[in-house]
């Protein structure tokens, strides 16, 4: 049966094992870069673990951030933000074995209405991967150039073919 926790640190390890089975190596994240997303957004209940049975097979990280305000990636600290109006939705994953479920769906709905229920109004991420279409079909679209050069310059840590997107939250 799957079932989604809330993602604790005690999850990091399981967490990397999930990454490394979805991600190429220039885009992996260190333990240290998780734990500090998941300390600063304790009890927001915005990171979920997808369970099947006692078998990690999905996970997303994300977390509240002011605007245009971004993690670049591995950042190794976080600092929670002041006035939050958008959930950047920072990684999404689901293993060969837990995909052909909507797990992906289901992953990014569940912290979708967390957004709402924080009174939040949009959802930004950077597609990797060319990922893209996926997002595409997800109601985001590219944001439009140009880009502040703060948020530039963190999109590049991302590599040259990362986009960044976005999505308005409406009321359910
Ligand atoms: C992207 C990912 C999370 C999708 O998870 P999933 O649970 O298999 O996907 P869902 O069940 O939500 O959606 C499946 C649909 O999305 C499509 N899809 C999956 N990955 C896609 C991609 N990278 N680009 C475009 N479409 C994609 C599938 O073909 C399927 O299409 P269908 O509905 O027409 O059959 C998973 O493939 C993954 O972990 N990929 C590696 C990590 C990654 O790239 N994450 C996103 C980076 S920002």
């Amino acid at each position: 049966m799957l079932q989604l926790k809330v993602i604790d640190t005690a999850d990091v390890p399981a967490v990397l094992a999930l990454q490394a089975q979805c991600y190429a190596p220039q885009f992996h994240e260190s333990a240290d870069a998780f734990e500090a997303k998941l300390r600063a957004t304790r009890g927001l209940h915005c990171s979920f673990l997808a369970m099947m049975g006692e078998q990690p097979v999905g996970y997303i990280v994300s977390l509240p951030v002011d605007d245009d305000q971004l993690p670049t990636l591995d950042a190794p600290e976080w600092t929670p933000a002041r006035a939050p109006r958008t959930l950047y939705l920072h990684d999404l994953a689901v293993s060969p074995l837990g995909r052909e479920q909507r797990l992906g769906h289901k992953l990014v709905e569940q912290v979708l209405r967390r957004a709402r229920d924080m009174g939040l109004q949009a959802v930004a991420l950077v597609a990797v991967q060319e990922s893209g279409a996926y997002w595409e079909r997800l109601g985001f679209t590219e944001a439009a150039a140009p880009l502040a050069e703060g948020l530039c310059e963190k999109l590049k840590s991302f590599g040259p073919d990362a986009r960044l997107m976005r999505r308005p939250l409406v009321a359910a």
